[in-house]
């Protein structure tokens, strides 16, 4: 049993390969002892704080004890309600006026498996893979309860956290916050690595020393956002890519979020997660419960690589599903940038050839193929083909794609309504508004109300109707707005709860086809997300330069197998720079391979050269997804960057150099490679000269730096 309960000290311990998480009752309270590298037995907690800790100014509920008051007690999901007056992970408002809460442990069970939260994405696997700690704590006083799920995946040191409250008692309460989990270190000595971006340059690494403050991060805009992602990272200020601890929290959730790290007066952190207490309200009658999100937090004693790895493995393989969860995808070109609105089936058949010719499987045909959308004015919500642009419908272009051998791929934006659109004219009252107050428009378009549930119906039955009538392999699902004047407190969660029913039916239905979700580009680049669709488009922003800050970006958290990536015309689209094709191809690479140009204008030996490019990623795209990734070199540090890829058997190695501005007169690089065998040998597939495994890691190898925008891969296969 991974998961233990000791009766005669009260704790309770989840072991997993390399960690332990261990906590204690105390006084009735759900105590936190530790989290960290594997322990086999933890001191009580009074051992721990073996001097009186209270009076001062902290209120004494705990009296008798040496810790006296819940204020000094390391806690699992505070309230208020004591004398705990630090961040609560819960508030609620009862119908008395009153929002106290004072939980007490209640009972508690383990079991194998581990339970899915009704109606939200979440991670998964087998009875062997995870257990479960579900720990009930009790305000006696109200009846409400909370119920801690605690699940671990032994592999990975993983820890799934969640909470259910339910309310027990006999009067109704709003529900104001509920995180999905809380926890207390017991020092400060943290940096907070965080995800900020905006459109363009989202999850952009920031590393802040908490130096005695508090850091919140949030999302108020009812997605998860280009602005903040769902995830924080607790690091020790000596820990590195490689050493030292790293504390890795990710919310599988899609709406807006907080995500906090507190300090306090004795040098605690409190760190917790969950939907954003922002206009946030549910109101709770006697018999109901409120399940949270979930949010998967993981340990590495080896620094942030380890950290990201173990991510990577479970968003992988036990959070993302469907048919293409491990098997290959098709290279795919979109329209986009190549035509934008302005296309016809003659231009969308003739790149489809173009693209076929050098090996490309999928033509997706993006916004403006529907109503009389020439433009971004209009027509979302009319999914009807435009016959002036395609004379032979979806049907026949998509028999036309196919017949050259190509699947065929469509854009929707299926969550928005334009005010210039039949469906407006039809239901005015379905997109999100207030009676009688001003509407804000976002890219002329308003949101479907999908709290409700006719909302979600409509859209069920009208992606359903298109996606079963022609053959369609692949669907990009973009949103390209935040929320704005919501109707009522908690509307942001409905909304969430209905997209995800809409995507779990529509998924489900289509298991045969490839979903990539979009938000403006990363807006929406979430856990949550991911459990319906196994990839996401990285961001608008695909400059070659960009994208080594925003895929490592990305790359803390999530595996390349989930990052949309494509080579696009030079000058940039978003940025006017220009850069080799040889570079755009190979950080492209590092994701979901794909191309976004027109291909009518580039000159032969440029179609020879992506053709050659395509092959490559063809022969390697399984070990680029299913590998683990090691970042070697970094752009935010330096003029480079360089990344490694090895497979799961360990025996076929990649590695990627991009030196992005030139030094002259200037010693080479060295790149040292990491997880090899020190005693292996390791032969390049170009030169076939064999290669010391040690020597590769702890030598190196050189790397160009003489010119601006170099890119280089190489390949090492273990003898
Ligand atoms: C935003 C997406 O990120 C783009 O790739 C493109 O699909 C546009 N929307 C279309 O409107």
């Amino acid at each position: 049993m991974s998961i233990c309960f000791n009766n005669e000290a009260k704790q309770f311990y989840l072991h997993t390969r390399s960690a332990s998480y261990v906590m204690e009752i105390y006084e009735g309270c759900l105590a936190h002892i530790h989290w960290g590298a594997r322990i086999n037995q933890a001191p009580l907690l009074d051992e721990l704080f073996p001097h009186y800790v209270g009076g001062g100014f902290c209120a004494s509920d705990l009296p008798g004890r040496i810790t006296d008051s819940t204020d000094i007690l390391p806690q699992e999901y505070p309230s208020f309600g004591s004398a705990d007056l630090r961040e609560p992970a819960i508030q609620v408002r009862f119908e008395t006026g009153d929002g106290l809460i004072r939980f007490r442990y209640h009972s508690h069970r383990i079991y194998n498996g581990k339970p899915a939260p009704e109606g939200l994405p979440s991670a998964y696997g087998t009875e062997d893979e995870w257990e479960t700690l579900e720990i009930t704590l009790l305000d006696e006083f109200t009846g409400l309860k909370a119920v801690l799920n605690y699940s671990i995946f032994y592999e990975q040191d993983l820890l799934a956290r969640s909470a259910k409250i339910i309310n027990s008692g006999a009067l109704s309460c709003e529900l104001q916050q509920a995180a999905s989990f809380a926890m207390d270190f017991h020092d400060d000595r943290f940096d907070v690595i965080h995800l900020p971006g905006s459109w363009g340059r989202e999850r952009h690494i920031q590393r802040t020393s908490l130096d005695h403050t508090s850091i919140r991060l949030d999302s108020k805009r009812g997605s998860s956002s280009h602005n903040q992602n769902p995830f924080l990272a607790l690091v020790r200020p000596e820990t590195t890519e490689t050493a030292g601890d790293a504390y890795g929290f990710c919310l599988v959730y899609s709406g807006s979020f907080m995500a906090g790290a507190f300090c306090e007066q004795f040098h605690t952190t409190r760190v917790q997660m969950g939907i954003h207490p922002h206009n946030f309200s549910l109101r709770l009658t006697p018999g109901e419960a409120f399940q949270t999100p979930e949010a998967l937090l993981v340990y590495s004693g080896k620094g942030l690589g380890e950290m990201s790895r173990k991510f990577h493995r479970v968003i992988r393989k036990n959070l993302c599903r469907g048919n293409y969860r491990d098997t290959a995808r098709p290279v795919l070109i979109n329209n986009w940038e190549a035509t934008y609105f302005n296309f016809d089936e003659e231009k969308i058949l003739t790149l489809a050839e173009k693209a076929r010719k050098i090996g490309v499987d999928l033509m997706v045909l993006d916004d403006g193929w529907f109503g009389k959308r020439d433009n971004d004015n209009c027509s979302l919500g009319d999914w009807v083909p435009n016959l002036r642009k395609l004379p032979s419908g979806l049907d026949g272009l998509a028999k036309k794609v196919n017949a050259m051998g190509m699947q065929f791929g469509l854009w929707f934006e299926p969550e928005m309504i334009s005010p210039d659109s039949d469906l407006y004219r039809a239901h005015p009252d379905w997109c999100i508004h207030t009676p009688g107050r001003p509407r804000t428009e976002g890219r002329q378009q308003l949101i479907l109300d999908l709290a409700k549930p006719e909302v979600c119906d409509y859209i069920i039955n009208t992606l359903c109707g298109i996606l079963g009538s022609c053959s369609i392999s692949y669907v990009k699902w973009d949103m390209n707005r935040n929320m704005a004047e919501v109707p009522y407190a908690g509307h942001g969660h409905r909304y969430m709860l209905g997209l995800y029913r809409v995507l779990e039916t529509i998924t489900g239905k289509f298991p045969h086809i490839l979903f990539e979700s979009c938000s403006g580009g990363g807006g929406r680049f979430d856990a949550g997300m991911l459990h319906y669709m196994p990839q996401t488009w990285t961001s608008d922003d695909s400059d070659a330069v960009e994208r080594l800050y925003i895929q490592e970006g990305t790359s803390l958290v999530y595996p390349t197998s989930t990052m949309g990536a494509h080579v696009s015309a030079v000058p940039n689209h978003q940025v006017g720079r220009i850069t080799p094709l040889d570079m755009r191809s190979k950080v492209a690479f590092m994701g979901r391979y794909g191309l976004e140009l027109d291909l009518n204008k580039l000159q032969e030996a440029e179609l020879d050269k992506l053709k050659e490019e395509i092959t490559f990623y063809k022969a390697y795209q399984q070990l680029i997804h299913c590998g683990d990734f090691y970042r070697l070199a970094s752009p935010y540090h330096s003029n480079r960057a360089a990344y490694q890829i090895i497979s799961e058997d360990k025996n076929t190695v990649m590695v990627f150099l991009f030196n992005v501005t030139g030094i002259p007169h200037m010693c080479a690089d060295r790149i040292h490679l990491q997880g090899l065998d020190p005693d292996g040998v390791y032969v390049d597939i170009d030169t076939d000269k064999a290669h010391d495994g040690s020597a590769l890691m702890y030598v190196g190898i050189p790397s160009d730096n003489r010119r601006d925008m170099l890119s280089t891969v190489r390949i090492f296969k273990k003898q």
